[in-house]
């Protein structure tokens, strides 16, 4: 044994050496830079991955870890979906079939025309189950299969993938192809990044991650390391303006740019919150201050607990001569005080809950974030 090891270092002193030399030779041809290999190794992995900050940031990874940002995409297999996975069997209305096929999760259908089995293995399960999985596979570097039925954890059950419930020139009998840029973004906002050469993101980056929302950070963690506090190399998001903060998180959840007011989308101010509350009254008429996290932690799940958030109301719409003072504009009313309910149940009277899939029985709802009164 002994004699092995000994070998192995000197064998290892050699590459040093062989390695020192090249590089030696490697910066005489490209004066000052590292050698242009190492080069392309570095940009392609400036994400670290979740487990990169931990050591340092124990409090926001324990908050993060299992909340539905982090396990909003995973691998079609029923080990990482556990008490998620639908089980094996007709999918109904779907024309195929739920199978297992070793470790991995597969549909299949007989071919009508051939009379063949037709196969088509699933890769990535996308949402937390909050409410819905839909399933993806890469079919090249561009292409994805969106599978025509979304499944319900909660409600075991199958329905059609919202966005299918119109037949699209390109569907297939599995399901919907998604190409190119669409099928990058659908990636990209479930996930920490997503390759430049493929669809589908390393597993470490399953997941709206830390980097997702702060930018990658090999550039810090060597700077933290080196313990070069002066220069973090990590933006400051508690010091973004609100209105700066909403557009970063409506990267994901839907800017005004992003809501196409000439289709439905324009009335789905519950699904998209960020294009919601910049409308609403208590934002545009109050000098702006409200955002995301004026009533959420972005390291965490929503708050279930309604006080949380009457408390926030109640910072602008409690008695005139307790209300915080938000603007100088004489023309904000934020003191203005509910004449039906004064203390009390805010939410469920103006961020009303509105059912996701108003036509089936999938009975979700989300907050309507248009802040409003609403007019019978
Ligand atoms: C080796 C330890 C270390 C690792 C690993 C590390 N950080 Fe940090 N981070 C720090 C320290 C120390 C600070 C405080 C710097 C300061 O006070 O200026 C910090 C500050 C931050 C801040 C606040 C920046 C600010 O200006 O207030 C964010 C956000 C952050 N880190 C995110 C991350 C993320 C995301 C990762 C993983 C990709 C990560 N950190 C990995 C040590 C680390
Ligand atoms: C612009 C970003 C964006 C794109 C593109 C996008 N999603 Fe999402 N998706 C979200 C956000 C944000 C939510 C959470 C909605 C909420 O709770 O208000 C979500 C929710 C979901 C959910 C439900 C999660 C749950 O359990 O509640 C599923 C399933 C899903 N998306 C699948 C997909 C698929 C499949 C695609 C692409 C074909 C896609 N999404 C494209 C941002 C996006
Ligand atoms: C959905 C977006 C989002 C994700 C995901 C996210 N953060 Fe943050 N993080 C924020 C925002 C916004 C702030 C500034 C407001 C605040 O402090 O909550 C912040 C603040 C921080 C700070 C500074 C805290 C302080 O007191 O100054 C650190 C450190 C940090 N995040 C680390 C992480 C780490 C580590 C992860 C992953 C485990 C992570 N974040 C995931 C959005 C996010
Ligand atoms: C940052 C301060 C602020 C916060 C926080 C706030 N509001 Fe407002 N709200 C305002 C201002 C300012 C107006 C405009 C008053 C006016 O024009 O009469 C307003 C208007 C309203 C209106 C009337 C809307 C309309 O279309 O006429 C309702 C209802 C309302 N707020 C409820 C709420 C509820 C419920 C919450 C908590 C979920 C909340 N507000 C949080 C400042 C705020
Ligand atoms: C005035 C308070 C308030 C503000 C500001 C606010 N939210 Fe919410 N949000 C809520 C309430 C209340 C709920 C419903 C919580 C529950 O499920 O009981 C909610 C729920 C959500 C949900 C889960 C889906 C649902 O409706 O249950 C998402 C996603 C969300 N908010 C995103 C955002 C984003 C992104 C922003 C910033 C653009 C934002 N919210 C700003 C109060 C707020
Ligand atoms: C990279 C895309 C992305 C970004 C950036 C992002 N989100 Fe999300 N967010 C999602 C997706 C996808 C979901 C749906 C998770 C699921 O499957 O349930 C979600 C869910 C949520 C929820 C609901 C969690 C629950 O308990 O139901 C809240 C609240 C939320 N996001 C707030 C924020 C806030 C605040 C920010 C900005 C600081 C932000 N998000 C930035 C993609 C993103
Ligand atoms: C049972 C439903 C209900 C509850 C609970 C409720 N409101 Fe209202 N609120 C209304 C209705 C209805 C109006 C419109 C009254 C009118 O126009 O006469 C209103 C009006 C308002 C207005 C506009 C007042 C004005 O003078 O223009 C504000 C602000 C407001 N509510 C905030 C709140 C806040 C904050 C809470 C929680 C502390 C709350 N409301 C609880 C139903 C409710």
């Amino acid at each position: 044994m002994m004699h092995r090891v000994n070998g192995r270092r000197a064998l290892l002193g050699l590459l040093v050496l062989l390695t020192g030399a090249m590089l030696a030779i490697a910066g005489c041809m490209h004066r000052g830079g590292a050698p242009p290999g190492r080069i392309t190794a570095t940009q392609a992995s400036e994400f670290m991955g979740n487990a990169a900050c931990a050591e340092c940031h124990a409090s926001e990874s324990a908050a993060h870890r299992g909340s539905r940002h982090d396990l909003t995409m995973h691998a079609a297999t029923r080990a990482e979906l556990g008490a998620l996975a639908p089980r094996a069997g007709v999918v109904p209305l779907a024309g195929y079939t739920l199978e297992d096929r070793g470790d991995t999760l597969a549909i299949t259908r007989e071919n009508l025309d051939t009379g063949k089995p037709e196969v088509q293995t699933l890769q990535l399960a996308l949402g937390s189950g909050k409410v819905g999985l839909t399933f993806v596979s890469f079919l090249s570097a561009d292409t994805m299969l969106e599978t025509h039925m979304s499944y319900f954890p909660e409600y075991h059950l199958w329905d059609m993938t919202p966005g299918q419930e119109v037949k699209d020139a390109g569907d297939v009998p599995f399901g919907r192809i998604q190409q190119g840029e669409k099928a990058r973004r659908c990636v990209s906002c479930h996930s920490t990044t997503v390759p430049k050469q493929s669809l589908q993101p390393e597993p470490r980056f399953y997941g709206v991650g830390c980097e997702a929302c702060h930018g990658a950070g090999r550039a810090h963690i060597e700077a933290m390391q080196a313990k070069r506090y002066t220069e973090p190399h990590m933006e400051n998001l508690a010091k973004l303006s609100s209105t700066q903060l909403n557009q970063r998180c409506g990267k994901c959840h839907r800017n005004v740019v992003d809501v196409d007011i000439q289709s439905g989308d324009a009335t789905k101010t519950h699904r998209y919150q960020p294009y919601a509350l910049v409308r609403s009254a208590c934002r545009t008429r109050s000098g702006e201050p409200l955002s995301c996290l004026s009533c959420h932690d972005a390291h965490t799940n929503v708050s279930t607990d309604r006080k949380t958030y009457e408390q926030a109301c109640l910072n602008c719409h409690a008695k005139a001569e307790t209300a915080h003072p938000v603007s100088q504009d004489p023309n904000s009313r934020q003191s203005r005080v509910c004449p039906v309910n004064a203390t009390t149940g805010c939410i469920s009277c103006h961020m009303r809950p509105r059912r996701l899939f108003p036509e089936t029985t999938i009975t979700a709802t989300l907050a309507d974030h248009l802040i409003s009164i609403e007019h019978k």
